[in-house]
């Protein structure tokens, strides 16, 4: 991705996308992979992600079962996690370890990929969510949060038969100055 787009990928300062495919109940999972087969959602992910960092818990890592190729992977566990030296995986013990992770990786564009529980860890620095809405309301209680229209503005749509691919940003910068002091503290 292009240097000059600078922290998360933002113009304006730094950005934190969180991308998922959410049925209409809000569901993401079953805690230990996706509910749903949809290969265009998997084709797009891969494209507007490469090149990116991308944070996910140690449950979708697992269900992921992989280093994800051309993206730098954050792991967040409190677990001690063994990966192999050679893949591109960056394993974090908390929020602090990851937004100093974050602060040395000034250049790529950052993504939250989930699942349910680091979607709410990293809420409150969310900037931006890149959305497919899935056409299903599976039961499941693995859920994104929910995105309330008073704080996220609707920036595009692509209605599709089986879902729909959106783009929101805060409304407010709260997000966005919570990220810059995070990563102004964590000192890097
Ligand atoms: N539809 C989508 O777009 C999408 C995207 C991603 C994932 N998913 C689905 O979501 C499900 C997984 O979500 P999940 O909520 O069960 O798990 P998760 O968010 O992937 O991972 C949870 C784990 O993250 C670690 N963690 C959380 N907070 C932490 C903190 N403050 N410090 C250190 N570690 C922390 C813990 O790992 P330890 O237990 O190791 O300490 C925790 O068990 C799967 O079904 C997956 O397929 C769906």
């Amino acid at each position: 991705m292009a240097a000059h787009q600078g922290a998360g990928g933002g113009v304006n300062g730094p950005q934190l996308t969180a991308i998922a495919a959410v049925a209409e109940n809000g569901v993401i999972g079953d805690g230990r992979g996706l509910l749903w087969h949809l290969p265009e959602d998997f084709r797009r992910f891969k494209e507007v992600t490469m090149g990116g960092l991308l944070i996910m818990g140690r449950c979708t890592w697992e269900s992921i079962g992989r280093a994800l190729p051309g993206r730098l992977s954050v792991v967040v566990t409190t677990r001690p996690l063994k990966v192999d030296s050679n893949d591109p995986v960056i394993v974090c013990h908390g929020l602090d370890a990851v937004m100093v992770t974050l602060a040395e990786h000034l250049d790529r564009r950052w993504w939250c990929v989930g699942g349910g529980e680091i979607y709410r860890l990293l809420w409150p620095f969310t900037t931006d969510l890149d959305i497919t809405a899935v056409h299903q309301a599976p039961e499941s209680t693995v859920t994104f949060p929910p995105i309330d229209p008073e704080q996220w503005s609707e920036v595009s749509r692509k209605v599709g038969d089986e879902f729909d691919f959106v783009s929101y940003t805060r409304r407010d910068d709260a997000a966005q100055e919570a990220l810059r002091a995070s990563l102004k503290e964590s000192g890097v």
